[in-house]
């Protein structure tokens, strides 16, 4: 197991590349199994989680080409060209799903083209119970056939029907599973409530591109009008909003000037209002952000309440929390996604931070001055959180169970590294 190792203190200057979107890239290639064509992705982040996903299409027979080969190459574009016409088994493992939830995003393509799937249930995982009973009745919903045994959902159907479905609560994957699915049903499907995140925005202008009909994406209505098949496409991730946020609010932290392109500002409206409010100043062009500050000037303590897009990201909530122990004042942070998505809290306390926890909100007290610690990463985001408390901490930071950040972050200490911060990965 590898863990980081940060001398804290530096001011961040320079220029930082962000990478595609792990949660774009997921379902893009899930979307494959949609035809026996060959998808092209490019832009694709190097990342455990994308790895994962080549890993159990390459179980179920389906062939790729293209990602694994370059997997050293950090210099190169990744591209991945899938191919599912050897597809064999419609099954995914405990082993693969356990490692990475997203794995259910084949459960809505396998349904729609094989009318016949076997995933593992997901259990709980670190930052909720997360059940993914809407995409199941959402399934259910289309005229398939849903039943668990021994932890494992199994789905038959003849041919989907198209339906109208309402979803109690914003789901991304949810949306995603359902959309991909009701893209090969007869009719056409109605979805409300749907998420409106750019990932799932960008999943609907890949399966168009495929030859899919579908209205409504990036509002709370998808329209999706089922055709008799799809083909092939090129396509291109999306930058990673959440990447491009983490580094915004590591520059933000840590004082200095950092530009972060290759991203979209739009796509991070929510945060950076925030930055503004907390009087850090910062220039965008159309694909990139660069964020300045005065290493001793005030940073204001700003609240924030975590929502559905276009709302205050919760993949960004741990990291915004790190910035506001550095506030002058009192943030309220409340958590309303995900029941359990507090628990860096208790290791930022322990390098110095003033937070105290009720049910889903944290109230952070600043300005404390935060002392480095050996600390332990719980899961993805959480674990950048505590990365920038390292940065701007006094003394040295080591973070164990660094395997949760390259889930989602691409060689996240040479980024660090290239604009002025000491991190270093060693192995414990
Ligand atoms: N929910 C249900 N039933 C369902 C589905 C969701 O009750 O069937 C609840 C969840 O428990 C949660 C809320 O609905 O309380 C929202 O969950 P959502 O389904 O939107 O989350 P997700 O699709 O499992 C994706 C991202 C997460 C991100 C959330 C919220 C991917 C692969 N994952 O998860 O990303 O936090 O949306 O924006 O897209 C991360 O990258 O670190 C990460 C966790």
């Amino acid at each position: 197991m590898d863990k980081f190792i940060i001398e804290g203190g530096n001011s961040l200057y320079g220029s930082v590349r962000i990478s595609g979107a792990k949660n774009a890239a997921l379902p893009a290639m899930a979307a494959a199994i949609l035809t026996s064509d060959d998808v092209h992705l490019s832009g694709m982040p190097d990342l455990a989680d994308v790895t994962t996903m080549v890993d159990l299409l390459e179980k179920m027979g389906i062939r790729t080409e293209g990602y694994k080969e370059n997997a050293q190459d950090t210099d190169l574009q990744r591209s991945i060209t899938i191919n599912t016409s050897g597809i064999n088994t419609y099954d995914a493992p405990y082993e693969l799903v356990k490692t990475m939830r997203a794995s259910v995003l084949v459960l809505g393509p396998l349904a729609a083209r094989y009318g016949s799937a076997r995933v593992s249930l997901p259990g709980g995982c670190a930052i909720g119970s997360r059940p993914i009973d809407l995409h199941l009745k959402g399934l259910a919903a289309l005229g398939a056939n849903v039943s668990i045994d021994h932890g494992y959902i199994n789905i038959k159907a003849k041919k989907l029907k198209a339906a109208k479905i309402v979803f109690d609560t914003t789901t991304v994957t949810g949306t995603e599973n359902i959309m991909m699915a009701a893209t090969l049903a007869e009719g056409t499907t109605v979805v409300e409530n749907a998420a409106k995140e750019p990932e799932v925005t960008s999943l609907a202008e890949q399966l168009v591109r495929m030859g899919a009909r579908i209205k409504g994406a990036g509002t709370d209505i998808l329209v999706i009008e089922g055709v008799h098949k799809l083909q092939g496409c090129s396509f291109d991730i999306i930058p990673d909003r959440i990447e491009a946020g983490t580094y915004i609010i590591a520059a933000a932290a840590s004082g200095g000037e950092v530009e972060i392109t290759n991203c979209n500002p739009r796509h991070l409206d929510a945060l950076l209002f925030k930055i503004k409010e907390a009087g850090i100043s910062y220039t965008e062009t159309d694909s990139s952000i660069t964020v300045k500050r005065e290493k001793q000037s005030r940073i204001r303590s700003v609240s924030i309440k975590t929502m559905p897009y276009p709302n205050f990201p919760t993949d960004l909530q741990a990291q915004f929390m790190t910035l506001m122990t550095q506030g002058d004042n009192t943030s309220v942070i409340t958590e309303t996604i995900f029941e359990n998505r507090l628990m860096h809290v208790g290791e930022l306390r322990r390098m110095g931070a003033d937070i105290r926890v009720e049910g889903n909100i944290a109230i952070v007290k600043g300005k404390t001055g935060l002392m480095g610690a050996p600390i332990m990463a719980t899961d993805l985001r959480a674990s950048a959180s505590l990365v920038i408390a390292g940065l701007i901490a006094d003394g040295r930071t080591e973070v164990s169970r660094i395997y949760h950040l390259d889930r989602g972050y691409e060689i996240m200490e040479k980024k660090l590294s290239s604009i002025g911060a000491r991190v270093k990965r060693v192995k414990e």
